[in-house]
């Protein structure tokens, strides 16, 4: 690959400035896939509870290869250490053809429809026509066998491509990688209380799906994510009625490596302040609801836990937005809840797939809530369409300039680390400096 050397071209030291050739360059994107999509990251695919029975299975990406996620049969004696969940690629070992078209599914084998080579649900190749040829008659009069793959062709070499799977709390990560740490450890132990929080012990219930093709660089997405100082400027839902503001209580933490993030907040009462509101154009003093169910929130017994960081206290966070790089970013906003998976298409583009899930044992108020709530975000959210439209509108600023612009993340220093407070860019700019020892490794 020709890729060019990225440290040679950053010109500054750190990770507070990111050249827009970051965002923009197509040799660098086919080095991201390689190093970070099909590197040793886990990508989200999907939730357990999307496939619940045998067969069941859902078409999912890893970077811009298609993977099939199936509940394949567990052996008896395996029970309780295999979950089932397998991932393969959606490529046949044959001719290389996507053989499985439907998005949904139930199936008790693939069956690739151009030479009906067959496959079991965990990817091995159970079968192909006219493997040992065909039976004729010689022209003597004697049996024969025409054709056949050879005789030591391997039924065993020549399964589908099959992805390392780890299933947390129900939500399904795989991996092409053989050398990813165990999931648990590449998610780290300050991010996974969030997760815990949220997944610990619940059976999920899915709602629902959006889905997007936003003409952004992906890393956007995470960016956008791992940003707190524009939800309470930008989004005139978040500051008119207080969901995320600067004058809130937050926190800002991320892994050891500043891949991964939290941002954590607690919603105040909205209204006016002063210091945070004053010359806010996003701000609609006189902005108010016509159907008031869209904010209907009702705070849930399991938002209070053990402070993490601070032992013998508790907090209530009614926000959490979690970032697990590179591929997905684990929603909750007061009663929503969901899961965007990030599918990159190119180095200007990429797909955003929203889950939106609640638990099973919610009562059917509490489902109508996080439904109604679920219109915050979302493709045409009344907070999310701002996202999409801003993730554009940066792409096509990083365009005109090419080689030599760069952005300023420089809120709250140049350096890295979490924080309590959320006037800051430091998530973003440590997920940069990770990012530019990978894409340099
Ligand atoms: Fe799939 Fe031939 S390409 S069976
Ligand atoms: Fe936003």
């Amino acid at each position: 690959m020709n890729a060019p050397e990225p440290l040679s071209r950053w010109a500054q030291p750190g990770s507070s400035r990111v050249p827009f050739w970051a965002y923009t360059d197509p040799g660098l994107y086919q080095r991201e896939l390689e190093r970070i999509f099909y590197g040793p990251h886990w990508c989200y695919v999907g939730l357990e509870v999307e496939i619940p029975r045998t067969g069941d299975y859902k078409l999912s990406w890893v970077g811009e290869r298609q993977v099939i996620m199936v509940r394949d049969r567990v052996a008896p004696r395996d029970r309780g250490t295999d979950h089932g969940i397998r991932v393969v690629e959606n490529r046949c070992a044959h001719r290389g053809v996507r053989f499985c078209q439907q998005p949904h599914g139930n199936a008790r084998s693939f069956v690739c429809p151009y030479h009906q080579w067959t496959y079991k649900l965990d990817g091995d190749l159970a079968g192909l026509p006219f493997k040992d040829g065909v039976k004729a008659v010689a022209e003597d009069g004697s049996p024969c066998v025409q054709g056949g793959m050879p005789a030591d062709f391997d039924m065993k070499a020549h399964g589908l491509t099959k992805l390392r799977v780890e299933v947390l709390h129900g939500l399904v990560f795989a991996t092409f990688s053989e050398a990813a740490e165990p999931l648990r450890d590449y998610l780290g132990p300050d991010v996974m209380p969030w997760l815990d929080r949220i997944f610990q012990g619940r059976q999920l219930a899915l709602l629902g799906y959006n889905r997007q093709r936003i003409p952004g660089n992906w890393k956007l997405m995470m960016e956008n994510i791992k940003d707190p100082y524009h939800p309470g400027l930008l989004h005139t839902w978040f500051v008119t009625f207080g969901l995320w503001r600067a004058d809130q209580k937050s926190r800002m933490v991320m892994d050891k490596h500043g891949r991964h993030a939290v941002m954590i907040s607690r919603r105040n009462d909205g209204g006016e302040n002063k210091v945070v509101t004053e010359g806010v154009t996003s701000f609609k003093a006189n902005m108010v609801l016509n159907d008031d169910r869209l904010l209907d929130v009702v705070p849930e017994p399991w938002w209070k836990v053990a402070d993490p960081a601070n032992p013998g206290t508790e907090i209530m966070p009614t926000v959490t937005m979690i970032t697990l790089f590179p591929s997905v970013i684990v929603q909750q906003q007061v009663n929503s809840l969901s899961t965007r998976h990030i599918v990159p298409r190119g180095e200007g583009g990429f797909d955003f797939v929203w889950t939106h899930f609640g638990f099973a044992d919610d009562t059917p108020e509490m489902t109508r809530r996080r439904l109604r709530q679920a219109n915050l975000f979302g493709p045409a959210g009344f907070v999310s369409a701002d996202d999409g439209e801003v993730i554009e509108f940066s792409q096509d600023g990083f365009r005109q300039w090419g080689e030599e612009g760069q952005t300023i993340c420089e809120l709250g220093g140049t350096g890295t680390g979490g924080t309590e407070h959320m006037v800051t860019e430091t998530l973003i700019r440590s997920m940069y400096a990770y990012w530019r020892k990978v894409m340099d490794a």
